[in-house]
């Protein structure tokens, strides 16, 4: 039995490995082509902290395999799952620069080309190999909710209309090239949900702060940290820019708020159930149809004359400090309700990515 981490060198990939290898007795397959260690060096920047090569890197501790690979390539994919069958997929790889995405065309097409073909090929690899126990668990982004003139539902909006009703998906309103490749992969999981039987998960990540976890401490081994305007996170930046006495630099009026959370408490969230991790297998909760054959499985409706609800294997979690859980976002006027949409800031999203 395997866990496979996907993006496993990057910002996140790299404290959950370490997490993953310290707490639990399966091999942790990890894999990454290193493009951001080439993005970052291509922006004309490069990590505050020392970052080991990556043979060094991975090797350096037990109970971790390293694999270089593109997965946007189909064939890669396929024979990455086939070999090892893993139990759990963490997939945590991504272009996650809106800033860089929105340079020029050639960096959104890459962007999302990258990025949604990661998803459909591990989506689809599962499915062809057969994998149906496998757990798929994708780290997305707040980000993709956008700036909406209303509260920000958790789920699906419920719309009535010329006589009929249903739950509409509400993931799609990212401000950037980047945010909306992570909308397309939650659209494309639920539609996956509905055709293949694994069961999956999508964790809608806020803003990652934080150098350190308990491991990268006791390994000696700090992950990423990017300060530049294109890849630094936005409290990492006003960090390192306090730290050598520069101005903070604040976008727009410095009116956006943003949801955050520390980089301890999004690898812990990242952790599969097992040995006590909080993301859990939803087995139990199968879509049925009258019809069982596959691509045609539907959930059925929760409409508003009592027919059962059918709940999706499907779930998405957001992810943000513990404190704000529970508590809609409150505007400039301290109003409930969430702050007064700035399409500017939104689509720049300049105060770091998510
Ligand atoms: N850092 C944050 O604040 C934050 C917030 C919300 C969500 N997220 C999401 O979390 C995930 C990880 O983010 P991160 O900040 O660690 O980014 P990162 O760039 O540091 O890590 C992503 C890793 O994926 C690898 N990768 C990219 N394309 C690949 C491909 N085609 N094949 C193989 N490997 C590939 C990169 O080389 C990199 O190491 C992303 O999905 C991101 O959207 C991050």
């Amino acid at each position: 039995m395997s866990i496979l981490l996907t993006g496993a060198d990057g910002y996140l990939g790299w404290p959950t490995a370490l997490r993953l290898a310290d707490r639990l007795d399966e091999r942790i397959v990890c894999v990454d082509n290193f493009a951001r260690r080439e993005w970052v060096a291509e922006s004309g920047s490069v990590s505050a902290t020392r970052i080991e090569e990556p043979r060094e890197r991975f090797e350096s501790v037990d109970n971790l395999s390293l694999i270089e690979g593109d997965l946007a390539d189909h064939d890669f994919v396929f024979q990455l799952l086939e070999t090892h069958e893993p139990e759990t997929v963490l997939h945590a790889a991504a272009q996650p620069s809106a800033p860089y995405s929105s340079i020029n065309g050639e960096r959104a097409l890459y962007t999302q080309r990258n990025n949604i073909s990661m998803n459909v090929n591990l989506l689809h690899g599962l499915d062809e190999c057969g994998l149906d126990e496998t757990h798929f668990i994708e780290t997305t982004t707040t980000g993709i909710y956008g700036a909406p003139h209303f509260p920000i539902p958790e789920g699906g909006l419920s719309v009535d209309r010329e006589g009929g009703s249903d739950d509409v998906p509400f993931p799609a309103m990212g401000g950037s090239w980047y945010h909306q490749t992570k909308s397309f992969d939650a659209a494309n999981m639920r539609l996956a949900d509905s055709q293949f039987e694994f069961p999956m998960s999508e964790i809608r990540t806020a803003i990652v702060y934080g150098t350190e976890t308990d491991e990268t401490r006791a390994h000696d081994s700090p992950t990423r940290f990017d300060f530049d305007y294109y890849f630094g996170t936005v409290v990492n930046r006003f960090c390192a820019q306090a730290v050598a006495g520069y101005p903070i630099t604040v976008y727009g009026k410095g009116e956006q708020r943003k949801p955050m959370v520390s980089l301890e408490d999004t690898v812990e969230t990242s952790r599969p159930a097992r040995r006590g991790g909080p993301l859990r297998r939803r087995r139990n909760r199968h879509l049925q149809s009258g019809d069982p054959t596959r691509g045609d499985r539907r959930p059925r409706r929760n409409d508003r004359q009592g027919r059962r609800r059918v709940r999706s294997r499907y779930r998405s979690e957001t992810l943000r400090e513990p404190a704000q859980r529970g508590r809609r976002a409150q505007n400039g006027n301290g109003k409930r309700g969430v702050p007064r949409p700035r399409w500017r800031a939104a689509t720049g999203t300049r105060g770091g990515h998510p």
